[in-house]
């Protein structure tokens, strides 16, 4: 190397050494990373976690904390090897309250590790919860966190801040970073954001931007809103006000919770929370006026379903993850995630969900039944039983006027939890999704996740049913049904699943 180079490459690397310096020393400037909540916090989730886990009605391998109250998810990302998942978690009891983040991670997005509690309210700089967010790794390479910091005597829908908080590579020790707030009501200028939270990052042509839930007039509907933000400097503690990027089109829609946005097979969808049935728009992005234009919209799923939250894995694929929530009060635990979906979407901008592939690994006794025609009866397997399952069935309606099959069948078949089909809707314990099999679909296929007390059913990857179930832990039987006529079951394919933990 002749000088002119050594002189460069030292120069580079005495830069670079600057900018190491500097966001160390930024970092631990950072509020105090407060142990002694999150030990306090761990421990009152700890004490509640043996009865929590012999409640014969809790999920063995949906994610869900140790025990007390649990919903959203927060912040999925893929990290140096690992998936995390934080979620939006009360640890002093089994209702909402107190809201803290909690964290597991895994490397296969089957089997998973739960860590220390990641964010719990800064009571010394008057926070009293740390709602939804996201996390993603600024341009400095450091892991950061945003979420909606609701301070003590202040409304969640009046007064709200977005803060962060960052951590080094292992993502385990989380401090609140010296410059919050982020992003602050006076951003607006004068428009009044009632709501304001659930932020979200994406990226595209190399600019960081940022959307956030609410709405402009208290709530009375019409004006549900998501806000668009970007970036300002690489360590993405500079933010500015785009303007608003979409209106719910419905006027009885009062709020907007949880917005994701992301580019998918070429489009971009968003999701959004609006508290009722989670709902996504397809459309075009125009990233230099910043326009969305939303060109279809759909359910994302029709049961017991909010807040979804998802991440871009390094296949390049989006996985996302839902709150199942309406569990019964009392139970010493209360919510779980969804299973992980993989999101696509048809040439034609339809979204399709399906089940991550990788969950094949917690199968086992697999039990198979050869192709057969049932006509107005039904048929009891007796060969296995289970209320940890995964179904996957392959039926062709032929002239029924309703098949399916049931589980959770008691022994007198007098109780059970039925997924039902009339060529129309697809029904999962009385809970209806639209369904229609166009020419060229002859057969319904449906995927079952069965988990105690949770059901998650995939109707030909695009009717999506979850349902909080009730049942005695002795009911575990499964019968086939046809009523009106005949129809054929090609494949029935069940598997036990095992635990992720
Ligand atoms: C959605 C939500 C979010 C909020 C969080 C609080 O379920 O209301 O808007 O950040 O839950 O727990």
């Amino acid at each position: 190397m002749n000088r002119a180079g050594i002189l460069i490459v030292g120069s580079w690397i005495a830069l670079n050494a600057f900018w190491t310096i500097r966001s160390i020393a930024a970092t631990s400037k950072a509020l105090p990373h407060d142990q002694s909540a999150i030990d306090r916090a761990m421990s009152s989730a700890e004490a509640a976690a043996s009865r929590a886990e012999k409640d014969p009605t809790r999920p063995l391998y949906h994610v869900l904390a140790p025990a007390n109250w649990m919903n959203d998810p927060n912040g999925p990302i893929y990290h140096q090897g690992y998936y995390h998942l934080f979620y939006q978690h009360n640890p002093y009891g089994d209702e909402w309250g107190h809201m803290h983040w909690g964290h597991v991670r895994s490397r296969d997005l089957v089997y998973w590790e739960r860590l220390p509690i990641a964010l719990w309210p800064s009571k010394e700089a008057g926070e009293e919860h740390v709602f939804s967010g996201c996390a993603t790794i600024n341009g400095t390479g450091q892991p950061i966190i945003f979420y909606t910091s609701i301070g003590r005597g202040q409304s969640a829908t009046d007064h709200a801040e977005q803060w962060a908080a960052v951590s080094d590579d292992a993502m385990l020790v989380w401090r609140k970073h010296p410059e919050n707030p982020m992003l602050s009501l006076p951003l607006h200028g004068n428009v009044p954001i009632y709501d304001w939270r659930d932020p979200f990052i994406f990226r595209e042509k190399g600019q960081t931007f940022l959307v956030l839930g609410g709405n402009l007039n208290r709530g009375k509907g019409g004006r549900a809103v998501v806000n668009l933000y970007q970036a300002e400097n690489a360590e993405l503690t500079r933010w500015k006000y785009l303007g608003v990027l979409f209106t719910h089109p419905d006027p009885k829609v009062s709020n907007i919770e949880c917005p994701n946005f992301f580019k998918l097979d070429g489009r971009w969808l968003l999701v959004v929370s609006p508290h009722r049935k989670v709902e996504y728009f397809v459309g075009r992005f125009d990233t230099a006026s910043h326009e969305f234009r939303s060109e279809q919209s759909g359910t994302l799923d029709y049961g017991n379903y909010y807040a979804p939250n998802c991440l871009l894995d390094p296949k390049g694929r989006r996985i996302m993850w839902g709150w199942v929530n309406g569990f019964k009060q009392g139970l010493g635990w209360n919510g779980c995630l969804t299973v992980p979906r993989v999101l696509s979407l048809t040439r034609d901008g339809q979204l399709r969900q399906k089940p991550a592939p990788e969950l094949k690994r917690l199968r086992s006794d697999p039990f198979a039944l050869p192709a057969h025609r049932l006509t107005n009866s039904m048929q009891f397997i007796e060969q296995v039983k289970g209320d940890a399952l995964e179904i996957a069935a392959e039926i062709e309606p032929g002239d029924a006027k309703s098949l399916g099959l049931t589980v959770r069948r008691s022994v007198d078949r007098k109780r059970g939890v039925t997924i039902s089909f009339d060529g129309q809707e697809l029904d999962v314990a009385g809970v209806k999704a639209p369904l229609g099999l166009p020419r060229g679909e002859r057969s319904l296929r449906l995927h079952v996740f069965l988990d105690r007390s949770v059901m998650e059913v995939f109707a030909n990857d695009r009717a999506c049913i979850t349902r909080v179930i009730e049942s005695d832990p002795a009911e575990q039987g499964i019968e086939l049904f046809v009523s009106g006529g005949t129809a054929k079951f090609r494949s029935l394919n069940i598997w036990a699943l095992n635990t992720i933990w």
